[in-house]
């Protein structure tokens, strides 16, 4: 299994913070955000990863990260996606990379109490379709949403005004092969971006949509509100062994 971060975008949502630097780069308490998912990727045996940047300070993940080694990694792979043209788009980066296989996807602005192990272990065992991450909030009409019909889902709508659940979809997701000719096909949505949600409901009409509810906390980081409590939230967790590496990656060295 192969894992891609998606760190691209623009960042609009923190500005001014953003103005000189990419959103993944910033402090979530005590460590640039992109260490988050990189560190469930490699807590999960997932050691082959891509690394999709954006924005005018992509250099800097290369300075931070270098080859990985700070995480134990073999080396790591980086691509960039021009402007900022949506999740799926940056996903489509990752073809080559993926070369056929599953693939487990992750937004670099997302954290995860929960480690993603499981579920990955869960893909892994029968890798076909697509696998999607679910938690409930209290404030879904921020992310995709699902819509339940008795225990099977019927849809997944991207952030609507009056949501069904209270389900939301996390920046976590597997795919098997065919995603990439799933994207070859989308069109672009009203704010002009390839959805990953129209991907997952391409899966769903196809009878390949799995899902799985996480138990521990997970928050995005891409506003001022969910950063801040982001931060918090990794601040309460203390030693928590799934977001904390014994020491602090080093970047490079
Ligand atoms: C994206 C997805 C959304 C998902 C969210 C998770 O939203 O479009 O379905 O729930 O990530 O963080 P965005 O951050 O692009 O608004």
């Amino acid at each position: 299994m192969k894992g891609v971060i998606l760190a691209g975008g623009l960042g609009t949502r923190l500005q001014p913070m953003t103005r000189v630097t990419n959103k993944h780069l910033l402090p979530v308490y005590d460590r640039p955000m992109i260490y988050f998912p990189i560190q469930q990727l490699v807590n999960a045996g997932v050691e082959d990863i891509l690394l999709v940047a954006g924005g005018e300070s992509a250099g800097d993940f290369l300075r931070l990260l270098g080859n990985g080694s700070g995480f134990g990694l073999r080396h790591l792979n980086y691509t960039y996606q021009n402007g900022e043209g949506g999740i799926a788009e940056a996903l489509g980066l990752a073809r080559h990379f993926a070369d056929g296989e599953p693939i487990v996807v992750i937004l670099g602005d997302n954290i995860f109490q929960d480690p993603l192990e499981p579920a990955i272990r869960a893909f892994q065992d029968s890798p076909e379709g697509a696998m999607i991450l679910l938690k409930e909030v209290p404030d879904p009409e921020r992310f995709g949403v699902v819509r339940f019909e008795g225990d099977r889902i019927a849809e997944v709508i991207e952030k609507p005004p009056i949501p069904p659940s209270n389900l939301a979809v996390t920046g976590c997701y597997l795919y098997d092969h065919r995603v990439f000719e799933i994207i070859d096909g989308l069109t672009r949505s009203d704010r002009g971006e390839l959805e990953i949600t129209d991907v997952n409901n391409r899966y769903l009409s196809w009878g390949g949509l799995r899902h799985h509810v996480l138990k521990g906390w997970w928050t995005d980081a891409g506003t001022v509100e969910s950063l801040y409590r982001a931060t918090s939230l990794v601040a309460e967790d203390g030693e928590n062994a799934v977001l904390h590496t014994h020491e602090q990656p080093t970047g490079n060295a």
